[in-house]
C-alpha cells in the first residue's frame, strides 16, 4: 500500500523552526518524510536526523529521503530516546526539533493495524510492533477501574464508566478480538439518543485505548525538558497536537520553562533561582488556514506550538 499522508501546518512549522542552512535538525516524528523533506531541502551543509517508530513509516521516510544522501540520518526508535541516540552517536547540541505527534493517515488507512474503528481489523494499535502490549491486551487484561480510567481521562468520554463496564461483561464470555467486536460493544454502553447526536461512539474509546497502549502522553511529558536542555542558544521546538489532552501537556511544559519560577508572589526577588530556559515564540498557539482545513480535514484539530531556547 502506498504512503498517502499529508503535512499539516507545513510552512507555519517550517517558519516556526527558524532553519540555518548549516543548522542541526531532529524530526521526532518523521512519518512518510513530509516535513522532513522540506526541511532537508533548506540545508546545505547542515543535517537533519529523522525519527520514527513504526518500521512503514521508517521505509517510507528512507524512499522519499533518497535524494538527500548523507546529510540525511534516520533512526528507528520511540522519540523519546532521540536526544540519548544523537548523544551516542557524537551530537552535542541541535537548532531545531519537530515533533507532529499522533498516528499518519497511512497508519489509520491500513486496517490491519487495527487503528480505526471504521475497518473490521484484529485490536492492535501499536505504532512500534516489537513492542508486546496490544489493544487487545489492554481491552482484555485490564481491569474495569483501569478501563474506566484510560477512557474517562484520555478519551473524555462522559460514558467512559458504562463502556469499562460493559468492555468487563463481555469479555467474560469470549475475548474481545477485533474493532468492530469493540464497536459493538461501545455502542451498546451509549445510550440511543446520544449516539444519534455526537460523532462515531468509537471515537474517544478508540483514541483512548490507542494512547494508552503507544503509552504517547507519558513520552511527550518526558521529552520536553530534555529536547529544550539539547537546542542550542536560539534553537526552536516546534510540536503540533491534534487533541486537548497532548495541546495542554505541551502549553504547561513550554510556560513551565519560560517562568520555572516558584517563589510566592508577594517575594521582591526571585529566591528559588530557578532560570528560565527560553521563550515561546507565539502567545497562542498557530492553527490551520480554512484553506489547509477545506484541503485535509484531518489538519481540523492542530495546534502548532513553538519554543526558543535562550
Ligand atoms: C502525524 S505522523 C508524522 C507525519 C510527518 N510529519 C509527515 O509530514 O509525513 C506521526 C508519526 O510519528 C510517529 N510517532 C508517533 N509517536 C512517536 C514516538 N513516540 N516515537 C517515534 N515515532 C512516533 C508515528 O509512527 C507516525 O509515523
Amino acid at each position: 500500500m502506498e504512503f498517502k499522508h499529508v503535512s499539516v501546518l507545513l510552512e507555519e512549522t517550517l517558519d516556526g523552526l527558524n532553519i540555518k542552512p548549516d543548522g542541526l535538525y531532529m524530526d521526532g516524528t518523521l512519518g512518510g518524510g513530509g516535513h522532513s523533506f522540506h526541511i532537508a531541502e533548506r540545508l546545505t551543509s547542515g543535517h537533519l536526523y529523522g525519527i520514527d517508530q513504526d518500521a512503514d513509516a521508517i521505509q517510507a521516510a528512507s524512499e522519499r529521503l533518497a535524494c538527500y544522501g548523507d546529510k540525511v540520518t534516520i533512526i528507528r526508535d520511540n522519540y523519546v530516546n532521540g536526544v540519548a541516540r544523537l548523544k551516542e552517536i557524537g551530537v552535542t547540541g541541535l537548532d531545531g526539533i519537530m515533533l507532529d505527534l499522533g498516528v499518519s493517515s497511512y497508519q489509520l488507512d491500513t486496517a490491519e493495524r487495527g487503528f480505526t474503528y471504521k475497518e473490521d481489523a484484529p485490536l492492535d494499535m501499536r505504532m512500534d510492533n516489537r513492542q508486546s502490549l496490544t489493544a487487545k491486551e489492554i481491552v482484555n487484561t485490564y481491569s474495569e477501574t483501569e478501563l474506566f480510567r484510560i477512557i474517562r481521562d484520555y478519551g473524555e468520554d462522559n460514558f467512559a464508566k458504562n463502556i469499562a463496564k460493559h468492555i468487563c461483561i463481555a469479555r467474560q464470555d469470549k475475548e474481545i478480538e477485533t474493532t468492530f467486536e469493540l464497536n459493538e460493544i461501545i455502542k451498546a454502553a451509549i445510550p440511543a439518543k446520544i449516539r444519534a447526536k455526537g460523532g462515531h461512539p468509537s471515537k474517544r474509546t478508540f483514541q483512548a485505548i490507542r494512547i494508552e497502549c503507544n503509552k504517547e502522553l507519558d513520552v511527550l511529558k518526558n521529552s520536553i525538558e530534555e529536547m529544550v536542555d539539547f537546542l542550542n542558544p536560539g534553537g526552536r521546538l516546534a510540536i503540533i497536537t491534534f487533541q486537548s489532552l497532548e495541546d495542554r501537556i505541551v502549553k504547561k511544559a513550554f510556560a513551565s520553562l519560560q517562568n520555572p519560577c516558584t517563589c510566592p508572589p508577594n517575594i521582591p526577588i526571585c529566591v528559588c533561582g530557578k532560570k528560565s530556559k527560553g521563550n515561546c515564540v507565539n502567545r497562542k498557539p498557530i492553527l490551520p488556514t480554512e484553506e489547509e482545513i477545506e484541503i485535509n480535514k484531518r489538519s481540523k484539530s492542530a495546534k502548532l506550538r513553538v519554543f526558543e531556547k535562550a
